[in-house]
């Protein structure tokens, strides 16, 4: 991971949320920068590909493509290219979102056009035995999101601990150094704490934040909370 990014990680996938759609994703990029200089939780955005610029630009935030494409530069009309985000100011990407799935073969030529490229990978899983088969492609990062808790405010980590335990147990059996990450539902700081205390090392989230009435103080929530169980982790 590159230095900008540490563990806990928090992402916030901007998705196509209106809330989050131009001059307002840089706004709310910007709101993640604060609480990660006031917190010193490392804080990524994921904004959609017309605002990867403005955002990076605007702000010293880590920002994720929410997808590229498993292409070379030439003629391939209405894809995405690695080069074309990292330009833009991307630092990595997310692949095989639930809302974006691919194939296996398009995950690992993506994985490797992004190592290539120096952007980090961030493989999104929708179970434990996709989160092991991703594991073996060796991205930087993977992160379990069962899709029927995505968008319900039913946080992964509360509601199915055992998906997020599983999945730690099975990647780590066969990858010990990618990072591992949770989506779903994350909602409140105890969620993000229940997760790190699961065995991941950081949260994907979308809603609970982009559609908050203060993402600023749902965002501290979170990083305040992260920090906490990581120091409590630390302590043993
Ligand atoms: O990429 C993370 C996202 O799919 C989780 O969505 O709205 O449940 O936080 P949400």
């Amino acid at each position: 991971m590159p230095k900008k990014l540490s563990t806990p990680l928090i992402i916030v996938n901007f998705k196509t949320y209106l809330e989050a759609t131009g001059k307002k994703a840089v706004e709310l990029a910007k709101k993640a920068e604060k609480v990660s200089l006031e917190t010193g939780v490392s804080i990524g955005v994921a904004p959609q590909f017309t605002d990867i610029a403005a955002v990076a630009s605007a702000t010293d935030t880590p920002v994720f493509a929410q997808h590229v494409d498993p292409i070379a530069p030439g003629s391939y009309t209405g894809h995405v290219l690695a080069d074309a985000v990292k330009e833009a100011g991307a630092v990595g990407t997310l692949i095989n979102h639930s809302e974006r799935r691919l194939k296996l073969s398009d995950i690992d030529a993506i994985i490797r056009v992004a190592c290539e490229k120096n952007l980090v990978s961030v493989v999104c899983a929708n179970n434990q035995t996709v989160s092991a088969a991703a594991a073996a492609l060796n991205p930087d990062a993977i992160s379990i999101e069962p899709p029927e808790l995505i968008g319900t405010g039913i946080a992964v980590s509360r509601a199915k601990p055992e998906v997020v335990l599983d999945t730690v147990k099975l990647v780590r059996e066969i990858n010990q150094k990618v990072t591992v990450l949770c989506g779903a539902g994350i909602s409140r700081g105890e969620d993000v704490a229940a997760a790190l205390r699961l065995g991941a090392q950081g949260v994907l989230v979308a809603s609970g934040v982009v559609k908050a009435k203060d993402p600023y103080r749902v965002l501290r929530e979170f990083a305040e909370a992260a920090k906490i169980q990581e120091k409590q982790s630390l302590e043993g």
